[in-house]
Parts: C-alpha cells; structure tokens; sequence
C-alpha cells in the first residue's frame, strides 16, 4: 500500500534500521509439512519526523486475521497483569463502577472477563470468527468485525458510546492506525479515554528483542511517535505506564483535546529517556546487536547438535518465527515445538517446518534443551517443567543475547 517508503503516521519520507530477510506471516502455521507458503519481506523503517518505528511493507489485515490461531493462553502471569491494569485505571479515576468499557481485538475476552465485575457493562470486538464466537460462547459479547468508523458506529448504535475504550496488543496490528483512530474519535464519550497497550519500541531495542519484528506488528511505537499520532486526531497523550508483561509493554492514555486534560509528567519523563536509544544512532547499535545474536544462536544449536544434544523449541509464537527463521533454524536441528494451544498442535511452523506438539507430549520424552521461543513465559514455563518432574531439560533463552538456564 502507498509507497513503501512513506511514513503511514506523518507522510514523511523513512529509512532502513534492519534487514530481516524474507517470512512467511508468523502465525500461518501449515496443516501439512509440504504446503506451499509464501514469504514477504520484513524490513523494519524509521521516520526522522516523528520519530514512528513501521514496518516497510504490510500485509493485507483481512488476510492475518479472519482466520487467525492465536488465541490468548490461560496464564497466572497474564491474569496479574489484568489485575495491575484494572488497578491502575480504577485508582486514577480512568474507569468507575458505571463506566461502559470496549475492548478492540479482545480475542476470547479474557481481559474484558477480568474488568467486567469493576464497571457497568462490556463489549468487545475482533474480526477472527471462531474466536469471537468462542468469547460469546462464554458469555462476553463480541462483535466480529475489524475496528474502524463504520463498525464503530453500528457498534455504538447497538449498544452505547463507550466511556473507555482499550486496544491492548492490537492497536499496531493495523496498516492504517488512522482507521482504528477514525473509529476511536467517532463513538468515545466526549470525557471518555482511549488506553493503548504495546509492546514498547524503547524495551523492543534496549533488549534487542528482534523476535517482536513480525509481520503482524505493522508498528513499534514510542511515546514520540504516539503523541504525533494522537495529535493528528485531536487527542492528548495524558499518561504513559509501563510493565513487563510481553518483554516490556507500554500503556498510552489519551483523551479528547476538548476535554482539556493536561498531560501528566510521565509523558515527559518517558520521551527524555527514550529520545537517545530510539535514535537513528541507537537504531544502527540494535540492529548490528540482532545481527552478532542470531549468529550466536546459529552457532550454540550447531554446537549443541555436534555433541549430539536434543532440542525442542517452547511456544509456538509469532515471534519464535522472527527468530527461528532469521537465525537459519530448522527441523533438522529442531524437530518439535511445545505448545498448549490445541489448535496450534500437529501444525508445522512456516518456513521452519518444526512440528507443534502439546506440552504433555514434550514432557513425555523431553529434550536436552528446550530453546524458549515464548521467553517472555520464561517463569511460568520453567516452573511448569520442572513441576512435571523434569529436573534434566535445560533452557536456552534467546533474549537479550542466547543463553543457557
Ligand atoms: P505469546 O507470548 O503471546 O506470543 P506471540 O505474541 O509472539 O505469538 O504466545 C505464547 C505462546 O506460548 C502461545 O502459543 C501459548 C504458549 N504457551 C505454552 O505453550 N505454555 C505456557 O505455559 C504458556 C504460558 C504459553
């Protein structure tokens, strides 16, 4: 779409920060291990203007997401950090017991579940069909759509003009933040807040997280570059928090200008420390950084096989893909992937071609290694392994640079 070569926030020309060669989408797991897959370039970009972080080319939405297989595992970790949202939002007034809450891309509904007992009524929409029905099975009612004016205004009609709306992982999962932003503007009451959580392009490159460069993440964004965004549509960035949750998330708050907020001081705070490593010169350090770890993972697993060691990977992520596939990694060397999400289980991760099997499965017949491609699990994961009573697996954890627990 456009040129390639465009900012999609400011218009503004963009250069290249790093090459990671050509994928398939991250998620398009294969039924069967020779099925024909498609591979797009994924080449991440940086505009000197408002500082935006894109990918250079972006997929078709409809393409990623109607069918989509990524559904939000059940996890203690996850359940705290609702917890740790909800409580931040209920003790700076951002939502109340009568406050109306709707959830873009709220998959299973796992996070509107969790608010729902705080405020008076919730909504959510998605576009992946079995997983919206899946949420309305449960008893939480999704709308199945993309987010954008026009659903926005059906979604309004039918039920209210929202008092908050969340995007929580999905808000760069768009070519055109300005479609989702079109929607946000048309039906948020008019003191209403919009709260953005992100990956944050500041813990992205301060941990040389590479992997979080996928197809599907179509923006890496910083304070900067969300405040340019929500200037362009008349909102204020009001306050930043960030968290752990996903290698380092970030949580926007904004509002309508006309309400006159004042932006509190962790929006400052947050730009003067993100302004030097999200520079074009802390840009060129992350990507030499990514180039010196995927080497070195390529070199440990070839060392690791020489000596005659198993490995499995752990968690059939989209970022695991980034991973696998830029550090040349194989079923050669990697047969398996551990993974809990049934639908996910007998499929083939692309371009790899590793086969996903269930947890139980890998702890019947563990590896020496188990190559965390869920790191951000990491604790979850260990404990959980070890619980099963495998003392012997040992862990290879790819970020910030590999190595072994
Ligand atoms: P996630 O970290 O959300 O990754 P991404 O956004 O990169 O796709 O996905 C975690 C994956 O790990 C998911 O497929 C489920 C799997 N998983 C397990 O198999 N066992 C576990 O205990 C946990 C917490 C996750």
């Amino acid at each position: 779409m456009g040129d390639l070569n465009t900012c999609r926030i400011c218009g503004a020309p963009t250069e290249c920060v790093l090459d990671l060669g050509k994928t398939p989408p991250a998620n398009s797991l294969k039924k069967r291990r020779d099925e024909p897959e498609a591979a797009f370039p994924l080449v991440l970009h940086r505009c000197d203007t408002c500082g935006n972080l894109q990918l250079r080319d972006c997929l078709i939405a409809d393409d990623l997401y109607r069918n989509y297989l990524y559904v939000t595992p059940s996890s203690p970790m996850l359940s705290r950090h609702y917890r740790v949202l909800i409580d931040y939002l209920s003790s700076h007034g951002h939502v109340n017991a009568g406050s109306r809450v709707l959830e873009i891309g709220s998959n299973a509904g796992l996070f509107l579940e969790a608010i729902a007992p705080d405020v008076s009524a919730v909504v959510g929409v998605d576009p992946a069909t079995a997983i919206a029905a899946q949420a309305n099975a449960a008893g939480i009612p999704t709308v199945c759509d993309f987010f954008n004016a026009d659903s926005a205004a059906r979604i309004a009609g039918e039920y209210w003009r929202p008092d908050l709306i969340v995007a929580r992982h999905c808000f760069a999962h768009n070519c055109s933040p300005h479609e989702m932003l079109g929607g946000v503007t048309k039906i948020l009451a008019d003191d209403g807040l919009f709260v953005i959580e992100n990956a944050y392009a500041l813990n992205t490159v301060e941990q040389t997280e590479f992997d979080q460069i996928y197809h599907e993440h179509m923006f890496y964004y910083s304070v900067r570059s969300m405040r340019h965004l929500l200037q362009m549509h008349g909102m204020t960035l009001v306050d930043v928090m960030t968290a752990s949750i996903h290698g380092g998330s970030i949580v926007f708050v904004a509002a309508r200008a006309t309400a006159g907020r004042e932006p509190l001081p962790t929006v400052e705070r947050a730009l003067e420390r993100e302004t030097a490593p999200l520079s074009r010169e802390g840009l060129g350090a992350f990507a030499q950084r990514t180039r010196e770890a995927g080497a070195k993972l390529r070199r440990l697993v070839s060392e690791l096989r020489a000596e005659g060691r198993t490995i499995n990977t752990y968690g059939a992520t989209a970022k695991g893909n980034t991973l696998l596939n830029y550090s040349g990694l194989t079923a050669s060397d990697i047969p398996f992937c551990a993974d809990s999400t049934e639908i996910k289980q007998g499929r083939y991760l692309p371009q790899s071609n590793i086969l996903v099997i269930s947890e139980e499965q890998a702890f019947a017949d563990p590896p020496d290694y188990f190559l965390l491609t869920a790191w951000n699990y990491q604790e979850e994961i260990v404990a959980k392994v070890r619980a099963r009573g495998n003392i012997r697996s040992k862990f290879i954890v790819p970020i910030p640079e590999p190595h072994i627990i």
